[in-house]
């Protein structure tokens, strides 16, 4: 782009070093050194002046937003694999191109599934804080802390895409036999590494699992796709993980079937309405029956280096002249 005049990229929050300081030596990037999340205000100042904006998943990028748009905006190059929170369809018709960042998440968040299917039954998070805790340890004893053992039992992963297949990866060597819903089957060479079974039946497969892994994005076909009736076909021990979207799982179905017993737990990473959280899942969490992380699953320092790698490159390619590597089509509805 030598000569050329720089491209004013609006970040909405603060990224690695690196990134930033690439970004400012390619583009005339407008940083957020201080991470403070952006107004609604603020990113309609941004949108209106901004050759591209690069959001996270932390900001809502609306139909009405993407309305409010300047003349220039011509690229959102998104600082997330996942798009949920952005109008596709209406950039589209805008003229704006949008982009994410695919495939650099996808084994850091796996790592995270993986852990969390073992920390619900093993009780893990129960178990670390009793060091740590007010009351003394009194010792082993044969029939304390008893969890749960994964080898052998049945995973049934909702959504076998890049993530739910690093899942069932990982999830096959710890010795549980792979079940999968998934809008299509997958190839029968990856059927036949993973020695999975396929459900066309969500709801036949649910029912028959011992552990539940949701690794599908959120659309608005997926949303409460876990909804309170499909929740009640779960036998009473199994868990359910999910690192996908909170808006998957109907969070006041899960909540209350877990009170009552009839779910025996949940490993989740992602909220319905987050940052706020719903009390009673802290209530479950204090109880041993949730263990609950803050949206960490691809927080490693490497993943979110390699996304920023992805948004410099889809925003040369895109000023380049060429169709970014990362473009995401409107949904079809
Ligand atoms: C994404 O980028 O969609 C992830 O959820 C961030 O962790």
């Amino acid at each position: 782009m030598a000569g050329k005049k720089k491209p004013l990229v609006v970040i909405t929050r603060k990224l690695p070093d690196p990134v930033e300081t690439r970004m400012r030596e390619l583009f005339d990037a407008r940083l957020n050194v201080e991470d403070r999340p952006m107004t609604q205000p603020e990113l309609v100042a941004a949108v209106r002046e901004a050759d591209v904006l690069v959001p996270t998943i932390t900001d809502t990028i609306d139909a009405a937003l993407i309305a409010q748009a300047g003349e220039n905006l011509k690229l959102i190059a998104s600082f997330s694999n996942g798009v949920d929170k952005i109008d596709v369809g209406a950039a589209a018709k805008k003229g704006i191109t949008v982009t994410n960042t695919p495939n650099v998440l996808t084994e850091d968040t796996a790592d995270m599934t993986m852990a969390l299917i073992l920390a619900v039954p093993r009780r893990l998070a129960e178990g670390a804080n009793v060091l740590p805790g007010e009351r003394k340890w009194a010792g082993w004893s044969p029939t304390w802390m008893l969890g749960r053992r994964i080898w052998g039992k049945r995973l049934g992963i909702v959504g076998m895409g890049r993530i739910g297949t690093a899942v069932a990866r990982r999830a096959k060597a710890f010795g549980l036999s792979i079940h999968y819903h998934n809008r299509h089957r997958v190839l029968q060479s990856l059927e036949d590494e993973l020695e999975a079974t396929y459900w066309e039946s969500l709801d036949q497969m649910l029912a028959r699992m011992d552990i539940i892994s949701v690794n599908c994005p959120s659309t608005p076909a997926t949303f409460h796709l876990l909804s309170g009736r499909r929740l009640a076909l779960l036998q009473p021990t199994a868990y359910i993980v999910n690192t996908a979207r909170g808006d998957l799982i109907d969070e006041d179905a899960l909540t209350k079937l877990i009170q009552e017993g009839k779910i025996a737990g949940a490993g989740l990473d992602v909220y319905e309405n987050e940052p706020a959280l719903n009390q009673r899942l802290l209530k479950l969490a204090a109880k041993g029956k949730m263990v609950l992380l803050p949206h960490m699953g691809s927080a490693t320092l490497e993943g979110r280096i390699d996304m920023g790698e992805k948004v410099i490159i889809n925003i040369r390619t895109f000023f380049d002249g060429h169709r970014p590597p990362d473009r995401v089509l409107p949904l079809k509805v």
